[in-house]
């Protein structure tokens, strides 16, 4: 059983624009399910993503366009479940927002009705911040992603570096200032240089969450598969393994079978070792 954080007091949306006012640093991953979920809950992390990256880590997908909305629904629920100390934000799927503000606002409702999550996040800069400003208005919610945009990458080449000219990185600029302005409250910002990141940071009054956005931002976000080695043979420049535990994994179901053969597992310890005698059957 994992343990339960005492000392963890759940982040609220306000707590964003406190935390940058204060210059409180904080830290994000994803996370897809309710023990991983329980794990980082027992962890001083404080905000977890249920991204549409399960497309690729839990669903074997090449990239996050084929997450649904009920994928998103079944997984958010279990982290939910899972994490009640931490903040959690539920990934808005391709194609559950692209439509306009009338799809957008039903389907965040959705997710925050039918999973109990904090927040939504969507994709895009200024062409999206019609439908932002619609969804804020009611009241939802929102955290922007620009910079390098998965569920878009394939029109840009891949997953590739985003902002790495004069012209890319101004237009950079534009979209954290119109997301700010339609009422983002925070924004993940992906694949960036990092001068672009500072920037960008320094300019805006809600938090700038960045993935492979260098240091000068105010919050880290990573993938968990990612720094903990965990079934992902792609290591991207911005991840750093913190833990291999794919590896221990596999090191531990090898010692369950060489056991197994051998017939030293289950012993004295892991059997009911009760002596029942057993009544003849005719
Ligand atoms: O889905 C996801 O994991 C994300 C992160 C890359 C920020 O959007």
């Amino acid at each position: 059983m994992v343990q339960h954080n005492e000392n963890k007091k759940k982040m609220t949306v306000p707590d964003f624009k406190k935390f940058k006012q204060e210059g409180k640093k904080f830290a994000y991953v994803t996370a897809y399910d309710y023990s991983m979920a329980q794990c980082v809950n027992a962890s001083d992390v404080e905000i977890i993503l249920v991204g549409d990256s399960l497309g690729m880590t839990m669903l074997g997908y090449d990239g996050t366009v084929p997450v649904t909305m009920d994928d998103m629904v079944h997984h958010i629920k279990s982290v939910v479940k899972g994490a009640p100390e931490t903040f959690i934000v539920g990934d808005m799927p391709f194609g559950s927002y692209q439509e306009g503000p009338q799809q957008a606002i039903h389907n965040a409702i959705r997710l925050l009705k039918e999973t109990g999550c904090d927040c939504v996040k969507l994709e895009g800069g200024v062409e999206m911040a019609d439908t932002i400003q619609a969804m804020t208005k009611m009241g939802i919610p929102v955290m922007g992603h620009i910079g390098l945009t998965p569920q878009t990458a394939t029109t840009v080449g891949g997953f590739k570096m985003q902002g790495g000219t004069p012209e890319t990185a101004k237009k950079l600029l534009e979209d954290a200032r119109k997301l700010q302005e339609v009422g983002c409250f925070s924004m993940v910002l992906e694949c960036v240089p990092k001068g672009v990141a500072k920037k960008i940071s320094e300019e805006l009054e809600i938090p700038v969450l960045g993935i492979g956005a260098g240091p000068w931002v105010d919050c880290q976000v990573i993938v968990l598969h990612d720094i903990l080695d965990l079934a992902v043979s792609f290591k991207p420049k911005f991840v750093k393994r913190f833990a291999h535990i794919g590896p221990a994994i596999i090191e531990a179901l090898n010692q369950f079978h060489a056991e197994t053969l051998a017939g030293t597992f289950p012993d004295e310890a892991t059997s009911f070792n009760k002596e029942v005698e057993i009544p003849k059957l005719y």
